[in-house]
């Protein structure tokens, strides 16, 4: 049987790297992966891109990086799938998509970056996830969360945007956890009841 593949998406601040450590922890023969995935050659070129504000890219260039290091993890989680083992995703193409939309909104472009097919394509063909979770905030408490501010993107306007796109993208097989109020441990529950509900065996599937 090969294992799983199962994605958490979020806002920023919504937890959802701790959900995926959770999972990964309870999950027997799983692994986590976490996108962007800082250590590779292209993720450097990201890691540099967050944290530097005085080290720009286009858009266009910083959306094809984000995939292009989703491509340079693909193999690895195919060949994690097939020979039986569950992979965690801590975002994944739906944040690809929907933080270069947001992008387009805030600076009111209108070019690829707003886009859909455009910036969806270099995703095409990428494994694509048996469950797709995705970690949600009301605005107020978005706003009231601490930490923003350390990286590129994590400011509250912006967030909001975010939070609007990913709404208009996520595909419509998708479990949607509004956190506000919810404590680490319930969040937790909510979600072991989706992956477990959800033990179909079929072969991996792909974007198309
Ligand atoms: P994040 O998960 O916040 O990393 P960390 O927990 O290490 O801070 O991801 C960093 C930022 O990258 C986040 O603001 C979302 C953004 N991002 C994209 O813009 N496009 C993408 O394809 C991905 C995966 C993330
Ligand atoms: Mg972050």
């Amino acid at each position: 049987m090969r294992g799983k593949l199962i994605l958490i998406e979020g806002l920023d601040r919504s937890g959802k790297s701790t959900q995926a450590a959770l999972l990964n922890q309870r999950i027997a023969n799983s692994h986590l992966i976490k996108f962007p995935e800082r250590s590779t050659p292209i993720g450097q070129i990201i890691n540099k891109y967050l944290t530097d504000s005085s080290y720009d890219l286009s858009d266009q260039s910083a959306h094809l990086l984000f995939s292009a290091n989703r491509w340079e993890l693909a193999k690895d989680i195919i060949s994690k799938l097939n020979n039986g083992e569950f992979v965690i995703l801590d975002r994944y193409i739906y944040s690809g998509i929907a933080y270069s939309l947001a992008k387009s909104k805030v600076s009111n472009s209108s070019n690829e970056m707003n886009d859909y097919n455009w910036l969806y394509s270099p995703d095409k063909g990428l494994p694509k996830p048996d469950i797709t979770l995705f970690l949600t905030l009301d605005l107020q408490e978005l706003s009231n969360r601490k930490g923003w501010g350390e990286e590129r993107y994590e400011l509250k306007e912006f967030q909001i945007q975010v939070k609007s796109c990913f709404e208009k993208i996520l595909p419509p097989n998708v479990n949607i956890i509004n956190v506000n109020n919810l404590s680490i441990e319930q969040v937790e529950a909510e979600i072991s009841i989706i992956v477990t509900n959800d033990l179909t065996n079929d072969d991996i599937h792909y974007f198309t």
